[in-house]
């Protein structure tokens, strides 16, 4: 078998894309099974760079097929949006397969999510708006429209009326909202079944022949551990699945069919959103992971928040995705920063613990202990093996691997697919 996982092992815009588009140069299926347009995925490519939300990370390489399984909800105005882009920039999509049994996200979705995040004021979670949490919210109450109700007119029709009908209700009676307009939504929203309809099948089936063939499949993940509904900062998480658990139901492959797992992690972390973030940093060594990391998000343009690497989610990480190694991305946003540290354990009302709380108000309350480390001077970019980097970066490599229990596998010292280092 020839299965890859690809994980974020943080909260989310680890490089993921950046890894996907090198794995994907070998392989012939790359399959998005979680999340929806509230992804952002980067791939850097000499001059030109692509941001993808919906579209896996394999459409740049013609010979991969990329596949948008059932766990995902499909904004269809910005899959079609991205599907143009992509094409006016010469990339081919004769290669894209969409699931028939993925959910639809519907305009209602988008103003529920933006009127319930402005209902619950301080309390907001800080969500993309995409109306990601509406649409798992009627998945789970059964009664979304998937893509296979889409494609048939009278049957979108009915789904959508009784839908509408209900979510105008809870628009103007709970939130004081305006209804939205069923012909207008019918109609416009006809016009992108239509055209997305040759790119749909049964893509369990496809996959299954493919794992069975022993071809390459890589599973990328979109958001990342600390943002999942069970294992992250639950109420400060999305909607889905994001962990190598939850692309087998998100990708209708059995959980023997994905061999290795492997973990992306940042060398630092950040966060987009509200929510505890124990190794936060609101200091000039902050703004030097801001400014020189550019972290602002690719799908809402919000600045990150930054903070010092934290051993105690990555083990996390590694314990509930079962990873078989991690990718280091950003090491050279590192270099200038004249010590580093890395949180190994938490003290939690005066008791030092390694592992993540469930409680989050005994996240917000910890006080992170930190193992230190030596910084470097010199830029990075250009290292090609772990033997070129300055001894105290092959030091916190080290470091990161006897803490968290895994080995690191990949080393990113630039945004570029050409600045990536395989570490033996
Ligand atoms: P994703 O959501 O996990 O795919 O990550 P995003 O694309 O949202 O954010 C990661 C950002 O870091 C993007 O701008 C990437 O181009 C960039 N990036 C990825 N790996 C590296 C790296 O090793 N070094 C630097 N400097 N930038 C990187
Ligand atoms: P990629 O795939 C970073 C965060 C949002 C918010 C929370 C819930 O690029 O790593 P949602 O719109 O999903 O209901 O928002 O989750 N979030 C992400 N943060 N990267 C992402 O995706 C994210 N997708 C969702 O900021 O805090
Ligand atoms: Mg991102």
């Amino acid at each position: 078998m020839n299965t890859t996982a690809l994980v974020g092992a943080q909260w989310g815009d680890e490089g993921k894309g950046k890894i996907i588009d090198i794995l994907a140069q070998k392989a012939d299926y790359v399959v998005r099974a979680t999340g929806g347009s509230n992804a952002g995925h980067t791939v850097v490519n000499g001059d030109k760079t692509y941001k993808l939300h919906l579209i896996p990370s394999g459409i740049l390489y013609p010979d991969t097929v990329n596949i948008i399984g059932n766990g995902v909800v499909i904004d269809p105005k910005v899959v079609l949006e991205e599907m143009d882009s992509l094409e006016a920039l010469g990339v081919k999509l004769d290669n894209l397969l969409i699931d028939y049994r993925a959910h639809v996200v519907m305009p209602y979705h988008k103003e529920i999510d933006e009127l319930a995040e402005l209902a619950k004021g301080a309390n907001a979670i800080g969500t993309t708006k995409r109306g990601i949490g509406p649409c798992y919210a009627d998945k789970c109450d059964r009664i979304g429209i998937r893509m296979v109700d889409f494609l048939q007119p009278e049957v979108f029709k009915a789904k959508l009326r009784s839908n509408l009908e209900l979510k105008n209700k809870i628009i103007t009676a709970v939130y004081g909202g305006k209804t939205l307009d069923f012909d207008g939504m019918y109609t416009e929203y006809l016009g992108y079944a239509k055209r997305l309809e040759r790119f749909t099948c049964d893509t369990g089936v496809v996959l299954y022949d493919a794992i069975k063939a022993n071809k390459r499949v890589i599973f990328e993940g979109a958001q990342g551990t600390l943002l999942d509904l069970d294992s992250g900062t639950y109420p400060f998480v999305t909607s889905s699945h994001p962990i190598t658990g939850g692309f087998c139901a998100g990708a209708g492959v059995g959980p023997t069919a994905i061999k290795e797992c492997l973990g992306i992690a940042k060398a630092y972390t950040t966060r987009v959103g509200a929510g505890p973030f124990p190794t936060e940093l609101n200091d000039e060594v902050g703004n030097h992971l801001l400014n020189v990391g550019h972290e602002f998000g690719v799908t809402t343009g919000r600045a990150r928040r930054c903070g010092w690497l934290d051993a105690v989610i990555l083990r996390l990480a590694v314990r509930i995705n079962g990873l078989t190694s991690l990718a280091i991305n950003k090491l050279d946003t590192l270099s200038g920063l004249k010590t580093l540290k890395i949180a190994t354990h938490y003290i939690i009302n005066g008791k030092k613990t390694a592992d993540f709380p469930a409680d989050i108000s005994m996240l917000e309350g910890c006080t992170p202990v930190y193992e230190e480390f030596e910084g470097w001077t010199e830029d990075i970019s250009g290292c090609k093996k772990f033997e070129d980097l300055p001894k105290a970066a092959k030091n916190y490599i080290t470091a990161i691997e006897k803490l968290c229990d895994c080995k690191v596998s990949m080393i990113g010292v630039g945004p570029d697919r050409e600045n990536n280092i395989y570490k033996k």
